[in-house]
């Protein structure tokens, strides 16, 4: 019988992942999306199906999900796969909208999962997450946008590689290759690099670039509408690239402190990089003059014409989206998470406090009061503290 294969979420990333795992053989892709009007508005669209084309490539390609719907159990129960495609503030409903519905041996893919999702699945699906297989991923494979709902996405960009690791529940025994499933379900590019565990993905993760080129440009930002529209990676000045540097440098004092501290196994932390290094090995000629961060940045062809994120404002000009996943997600479902594994392995981290501290304002949440997670919205957050994950070994869910 074909893979029976439920990809939750309406949004750009489902649109994309969706169309192409209908494409591949002996699947059966249905969609599942409890957002809004979303379901009935993706099945009226769709027609004879949805097509996602590829800019760089000039080619698409044309599938239909066998339903959509935003009712659980008319999918979950026969899930073989269920992959979790939403941004990160949308994964605590989603995961318990599946939950009653999810059998043993199910495998859940948190496509991408954004920092902590191990910590908030295990959480939420209790004694149920021994039965599942999980893997989550550093990030989505494909810079993509929809184009038409229901209709017609677009491809910008893939990815030649993306980590991902497997966490594997104590009773579970799911009966096919989780791995080459995935690769399947993708296809060839981008390759799965797998790691040895969630933990490292949370920390190899790159969503800690955005925030602090955030704070960098708009710190001191005078609330007066900006006429143009600045670029955001290759906008970066000396300030931006200095602090990106410390914040990429405490990422690494925290990866190289849990494993020090870690009993349970041999931590193999070489998947988490410096963003200097990052920077050349992912992009590699594209970037055009790599002899310092800012000149990375600032030269890497990839980042042509990406601008801030940014709102019209009422009487012309743009204002700074505040609200946008830079900030939104990054901040909570990123720097907040790498700032409780630090708590944890008690390593400070001056540079992230700062840009949480401003982000937090801007978010009208608080996380952090001083350099202490203790604000009174670290619930809102996936800071492993909220689940209860206090020492190394507890921060280790895969082992
Ligand atoms: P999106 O912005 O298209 O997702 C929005 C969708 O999420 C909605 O259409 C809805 O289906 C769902 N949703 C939103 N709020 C919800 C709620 N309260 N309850 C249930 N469902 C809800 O997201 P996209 O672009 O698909 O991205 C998915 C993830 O991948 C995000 O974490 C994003 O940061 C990340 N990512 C996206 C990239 C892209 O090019 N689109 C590139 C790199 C990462």
């Amino acid at each position: 019988p074909p893979l029976k294969i439920v990809v939750c979420g309406g949004g750009n990333g489902a649109h994309v992942f969706s169309t192409l795992a209908a494409t591949r053989a002996n699947t059966d892709v249905s969609v599942l999306t409890i957002f809004e009007d979303e379901a009935e508005r993706w099945t009226k669209s769709m027609k004879d199906g949805v097509m996602v084309s590829f800019t760089a490539a000039s080619n698409q390609v044309k599938s239909r999900p066998s339903l959509v719907t935003k009712d659980p159990a008319a999918v979950i129960p026969r899930a073989d796969v269920i992959a979790v495609v939403v941004p990160s503030y949308a994964h605590a409903p989603v995961l318990q909208a599946i939950l009653p519905f999810c059998r043993p041996n199910t495998f859940i893919v948190g496509l991408p999962a954004h920092a902590g999702f191990d910590f908030q699945f295990t959480h939420i699906f209790g004694s149920k997450a021994k039965e599942c297989t999980l893997a989550v991923f550093e990030t989505l494979p494909w810079a993509c946008r929809i184009i038409e709902y229901g209709a017609h996405a677009q491809v910008l960009g893939t990815k030649e590689r993306v980590g991902a690791a497997l966490l594997q529940g104590e009773n579970s025994n799911v009966p096919f290759d989780c791995i080459a499933t995935l690769q399947q379900l993708i296809g060839d590019k981008p390759k799965l690099k797998m790691v040895q565990n969630s933990l490292v993905v949370n920390l190899m993760a790159k969503t800690m670039i955005h925030p602090p080129i955030m704070y960098g440009k708009w710190r001191n930002w005078d609330g007066k509408p900006v006429k143009q529209k600045p670029l955001f990676y290759q906008g970066m000045d000396d300030a931006q690239a200095d602090l990106l540097t410390r914040v990429s440098d405490e990422v690494l004092l925290i990866s190289q402190t849990v494993k020090d501290k870690c009993n349970k196994i041999v931590l193999d932390i070489s998947p988490i990089t410096h963003i200097q290094d990052w920077i050349k090995e992912y992009y590699g000629d594209q970037v055009k003059d790599g002899s310092s961060l800012k000149l990375s940045f600032q030269t890497n062809q990839a980042y042509n014409g990406l601008v801030h994120p940014l709102k019209d404002a009422e009487d012309g000009g743009y204002v700074p989206d505040f609200s946008y996943r830079y900030v939104r997600e990054d901040v909570p479902f990123g720097l907040v998470v790498l700032k409780g594994i630090a708590e944890i392995v008690d390593v400070s981290t001056p540079a992230m406090d700062t840009v949480i501290s401003w982000a937090q304002e801007k978010l009208g949440a608080e996380y952090i009061v001083g350099a202490e997670l203790k604000g009174r919205d670290l619930s809102q957050t996936r800071a492993p503290q909220v689940f209860g994950i206090q020492t190394v070994d507890q921060l280790m869910l895969s082992n």
